[in-house]
């Protein structure tokens, strides 16, 4: 086959990922760091000068990073003016770069006194969480280039409230619808606040979207199992947003096909560190699922944990090349953002998972080591494209 140079848009935006919890290190008002236990983390908290001097370097033009509630605002109604200007300074080093500024409002963990009155369950928490956003945008405004209300609502109440992996550690369904409409009516609060307080910064809100296809598609049973499947982990996030968000971000990294009554196998070509599979093209099916809203669309993660970088490179130019052709299909993606910058901690795998296409040498002071992959992401943005295959 001949190989053909994969263009993207002049401003197009390349970045990378992190949150708050999992990068930054000492977040001890925080629930996930009573069951999870990041420590330092990948003590971005002080090392982000560091982090930007090589974002900078790999030439990407995009951040995406979470505040933490919990350090903003240790205890009720108390806010914290020294982490304020904490996250100015930072905010303002990235503007200083050129860098495109993507901040999450709420990448999964809350502070304790949240987690004290039944975290997403009680409903006092959407007039705290409007508060502590109406705040954030009041702050930070003028350095923010993007708002993100909530990271992965659905993921979080699947983990949480249905499967008791994570905190709250419920096992409810019934619960887990009640928390999932009430943390999405809580977006379209925010999204109505957010905008009075500044319109020109656009609100979006980051879903994890998954391509899933029935396992056996001359059984019914699969069908059905499917039917289900895509409804509660995909159509029911949209039908209640309400059309309030300006643009949308997806967060790409599963497909499976689904059998009954409830099983998913995981498809894909090659396998993460996680053991989890990879299928790039997953992303062009996604992508095109979420053309009907009519909307700029920004990956806003996807990646690998890949500790020894083997498939970083492949996965990246894999999900770039089925990316760009549901783009040539009328998808109007306009950024790319990798997961992650840097080595983080991820929940229950805690140090094992290395997202980062920067390594963090976690027994050496925290030491960055820039992957080859990331040289790799690096050029593409450079050269604005890449041959394929
Ligand atoms: C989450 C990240 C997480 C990543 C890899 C996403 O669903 O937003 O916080 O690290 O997946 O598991």
């Amino acid at each position: 086959m001949d190989k053909k140079f994969i263009q993207f848009p002049k401003d197009f935006l390349w970045g990378a990922s992190i949150s708050a919890w999992q990068a930054e290190g000492n977040n001890y008002n925080s629930d996930f760091e009573k069951y999870f236990k990041a420590g330092k983390a990948a003590n971005h908290y002080e090392m982000y000068e560091q982090d930007f001097d090589i974002l900078q370097k790999l030439n990407l033009n995009a951040f995406r990073t979470s505040i933490e509630w919990s350090r903003i605002e240790p205890e009720e109604g108390k806010f914290n003016e020294k982490e304020i200007e904490h996250y100015r300074k930072y905010f303002s080093s990235l503007r200083k770069r050129g860098i495109k500024i993507f901040a999450t409002l709420w990448h999964f963990s809350n502070p304790l006194w949240i987690e004290k009155i039944g975290g997403w369950e009680n409903s006092k928490t959407i007039f705290y969480f409007k508060r502590f956003a109406e705040k954030m945008c009041f702050e930070f405004s003028d350095f923010v280039d993007f708002w993100i209300t909530l990271n992965e609502p659905v993921v979080y109440v699947s983990k949480g409230d249905v499967f008791g992996e994570w905190p709250p550690f419920k096992k409810n369904f019934l619960l887990g619808i009640s928390v999932i409409s009430r943390m999405l009516y809580t977006h379209r609060i925010i999204y109505n606040h957010l905008k009075k307080c500044n319109y020109k910064v656009p609100i979006g809100i980051s879903e994890n979207l998954a391509y899933i296809k029935p396992k056996n598609k001359y059984n019914i049973l699969d069908w059905f199992a499917f039917y289900f499947a895509d409804y509660f982990y995909n159509r029911y996030f949209f039908s209640r947003i309400g059309g309030r968000m300006d643009f949308l971000g997806v967060n790409y990294y599963f497909s499976a096909d689904i059998s009954f009554p409830n099983k998913y196998d995981q498809i894909g070509e090659k396998e993460s560190d996680l053991g989890w599979k990879i299928h790039p093209k997953g992303l062009y099916y996604v992508l095109k699922y979420v053309k009907k809203f009519n909307l700029p669309v920004y990956i806003t993660e996807n990646g690998v944990a890949d500790k020894e970088d083997k498939i970083r490179e492949w996965y990246i130019k894999e999900h770039l090349f089925w990316a760009h052709r549901a783009m040539q299909e009328g998808v109007n993606l306009k950024g790319y953002i990798h997961w992650a910058l840097i080595d983080n901690i991820e929940f229950k795998d805690g140090k094992n998972a290395r997202f980062g296409l920067v390594e963090v040498d976690y027994e050496n002071n925290f030491k960055r080591k820039i992957r080859d992959s990331a040289y790799f992401y690096s050029k593409i943005v450079k050269e604005g494209g890449f041959y394929y295959p």
